[in-house]
């Protein structure tokens, strides 16, 4: 980052004038923000305050929008018109568009990061009595929302930039001709244009182009070095204390609510991992070990959370509770902003497929027995109806038959020890 905005050193009028350059400060400087961050992220009392947090989302997207978009638009700017060798259509839109993408790019960060560290200090703030202060999660959620529109309104104006270039760009290139055949006399290297001294790297790199396959070789070796050095551990663990099965296996009807699960993307706002702090236990109970998700492939640790950690909500709310919440959620969370999922209370549940992916868990080691597999459907409609004279008699006029049903047997399941169930 440095080098970048030190090359520009004493060229600051050249900045003011051309967009390019003025993309290319933005993206550099972006560019220092977030290496920087992703450092600071791996210390963990940073990381236990924003993890799970829109502080991460605006980490992200100064990288997507500031670092990596002001550089593809600045590149591209440069670019085009030297392919269709002609001048750029309009230096003021580009300008314009600088514009735009910075000040989108600043609402869309500046409110997440915001939001981020407001929520992850209202979700670690307990009281001297030993309460959280936010007890109810909707609370933080609800706090944040203001937020989330000038997201939006970020967001809408970055987009409305990249339209404004489009049209530019395309016009640049209909007024110019394409140059189909580049002139043969390209520098060898930027650094030997530019009259400076190579550096050993450089001359490395460039005798090392020369020769594919060391060049190959050193490539693949530098790139697995550290998958390697992540699996050794992971592998060799597994083999000195293999990890104990805390669960039991999802019975037909969970796995298939597990999968509706996947599909409609609940992961996205949800996780499935209680972290080891204080605050994390008394929201939402014991943290998660390893032994608890033996069975589950993939696995829904998530990684981000709207709404709260589902590991534990298994057995925390009645089978009535979750069938009204998901039919319209702000009937038992006022305020909430999780979608209705109303059509999963009609939508009948595909069983063609139930047996078909116990055969699979189990060729990936989960134990179901053959009986298991071959009893499969009929293990499955046997708990849907279980659960539907539940929520009958509790006055819900739910089919067994529905997503709903599968859906709910998946959620009641989570976070159930073995050692819990006696
Ligand atoms: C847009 C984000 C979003 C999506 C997608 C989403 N939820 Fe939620 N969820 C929330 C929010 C916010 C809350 C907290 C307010 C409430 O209770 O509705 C919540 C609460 C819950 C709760 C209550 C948890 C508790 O401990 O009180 C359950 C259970 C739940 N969601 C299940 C689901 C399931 C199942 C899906 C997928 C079908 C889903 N959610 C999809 C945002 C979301």
């Amino acid at each position: 980052m440095l080098n970048g905005l030190l090359t520009l050193r004493g060229a600051w009028d050249v900045v003011r004038q051309d967009p390019i350059l003025k993309f290319m400060v933005v993206a550099v400087t972006s560019y220092g923000m977030v290496t920087f961050e992703g450092p600071m992220m791996s210390l963990k009392s940073f990381n236990g305050l924003v993890h799970y947090t829109d502080y991460i989302v605006g980490h992200v997207h100064n990288g997507a929008l500031g670092w990596n978009g002001m550089l593809t638009f600045g590149i591209l700017y440069w670019m085009l018109p030297r392919i269709y060798q002609t001048r750029l259509y309009s230096v003021s839109l580009a300008n314009a568009h600088f514009w735009l993408a910075t000040l989108g790019m600043v609402l869309y960060v500046i409110s997440m990061y915001f939001s981020g560290f407001v929520q992850g200090l209202m979700w670690k703030q307990v009281e001297p009595d030993g309460f959280l202060t936010y007890r109810d999660f909707l609370e933080t959620v609800i706090h944040i929302v203001p937020l989330y529109w000038i997201r939006a309104l970020g967001g809408v104006i970055y987009i409305l930039g990249v339209l404004i270039m489009i049209y530019n760009l395309v016009k640049t290139m209909s007024q110019g001709k394409l140059l189909e055949q580049e002139p043969a006399q390209v520098p060898q290297s930027i650094v030997e244009f530019e009259g400076h001294p190579e550096s050993i790297f450089a001359v490395v790199h460039r005798n090392l182009e020369k020769m594919p396959i060391p060049f190959i070789v050193a490539t693949f070796v530098a790139a697995a070095a550290g998958g390697i050095l992540e699996l050794v551990p992971a592998v060799l663990l597994e083999k000195i204390a293999p990890t104990q099965a805390l669960v039991t296996p999802y019975r037909p009807l969970e796995l298939e609510g597990r999968d509706i699960y996947v599909r409609e993307g609940c992961y996205t706002c949800h996780s499935q991992m209680v972290r080891p702090f204080i605050s994390e236990k008394i929201r939402y109970g014991d943290p998660s070990l390893a032994g608890e998700f033996v069975y589950d492939h993939p696995f829904q640790w998530g990684s981000k959370r709207i709404g709260p950690d589902l590991h534990r909500v298994g057995g925390k709310y009645s089978n009535a509770w979750h069938y009204n919440h998901m039919v319209d959620p702000t009937s038992t969370s006022p305020g909430s902003i999780m979608p209705a999922y109303a059509f999963m209370a009609e939508r009948a549940l595909d069983t063609s497929l139930t047996k078909r992916k116990l055969e699979v868990m189990s060729m990936l080691g989960v134990p179901y027995t053959q009986e298991n597999i071959d009893q499969a459907v009929t293990d499955l409609k046997q708990q849907a109806e279980e659960i539907a004279l539940d929520l009958q008699s509790n006055g819900v006029a739910a089919l067994a038959d529905t997503e709903i049903i599968a859906l709910i047997a998946y959620l009641q399941k989570l976070g159930i020890r073995i050692e819990e169930k006696k």
